[in-house]
């Protein structure tokens, strides 16, 4: 038995990923009308996030249910207590790490967002889940929110905000993170920068996996 499979936390997780299944951007005729090339240019950008993901705002664009299961998976065999997340959304991949929190025995779980009906949607969901006394959302961007008051000792980071930002998120981190710590990146191939930082400095040692993630561990 584990919080992610029993009640409420398995038929609120089923449910939220088939509404993010029905409510994919690709449906929007002006987000399918841009150009793959131009998509991945706006997904690096360090200067236009704040623009992309405003008008995504109603889209909760979860991590793979296959994701979401590692992401469990991870912080519960590694027992997590502290977990940084960047990237909230609608708080889908919040709740299989808050689960593991709460099956390592409670933690605390500091997780990012700057659209604030996001963070909303996210605290509704991690109320019904059960799982909102452990978790702390940060309003705001995450350059400025994950640069203050971050707890030593971090046992595992999920990167899954916007894309250009995740060598920046990263270096805010670093310091706090347990020899050891495992970090998930979503979707690292729209980061070649910080594809460059985990596989090319002797700080981590880092694999891709799965279909679009670039699990690392920070060494020594
Ligand atoms: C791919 S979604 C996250 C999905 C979520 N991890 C899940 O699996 O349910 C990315 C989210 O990051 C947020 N975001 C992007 N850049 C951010 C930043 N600099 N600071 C805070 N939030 C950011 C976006 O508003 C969006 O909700």
């Amino acid at each position: 038995m584990t919080t992610l499979t029993t009640t409420p936390l398995a038929p609120l997780l089923a449910r939220l990923f088939d509404e993010a299944d029905a409510a994919s951007p690709m449906r929007n005729p002006a987000f399918a009308a841009v150009s793959p090339e131009d998509r991945a240019q706006l997904m690096q950008s360090k200067t236009g996030y704040r623009d992309f993901y405003a008008a995504l705002k109603d889209y909760p664009l979860p991590v793979s249910r296959e994701t979401g299961l590692l992401l469990y998976m991870l912080a519960h065999s590694c027992r997590a207590r502290t977990i940084v997340e960047f990237g909230t959304s609608f708080g889908i991949s919040t709740l299989h790490l808050a689960a593991a929190l709460r099956d390592n025995g409670g933690g605390r779980l500091i997780t990012s967002e700057f659209e604030p009906s996001k963070a909303a949607r996210a605290r509704e969901n991690l109320t019904a889940g059960g799982l909102m006394d452990l978790v702390e959302i940060r309003e705001g961007d995450a350059l400025e929110t994950l640069s203050v008051d971050l707890p030593d000792g971090i046992d595992l980071v999920l990167l899954d905000g916007a894309k250009g930002l995740y060598p920046d998120v990263l270096g805010l981190l670093e310091t706090h993170l347990r020899p050891g710590a495992l970090i998930v990146a979503d979707n690292a191939d729209h980061s070649p920068d910080y594809l460059a930082r985990v596989r090319g400095t002797a700080g981590y040692m880092s694999t891709p996996f799965g279909e679009d993630v670039e699990l690392s561990m920070r060494v020594g």
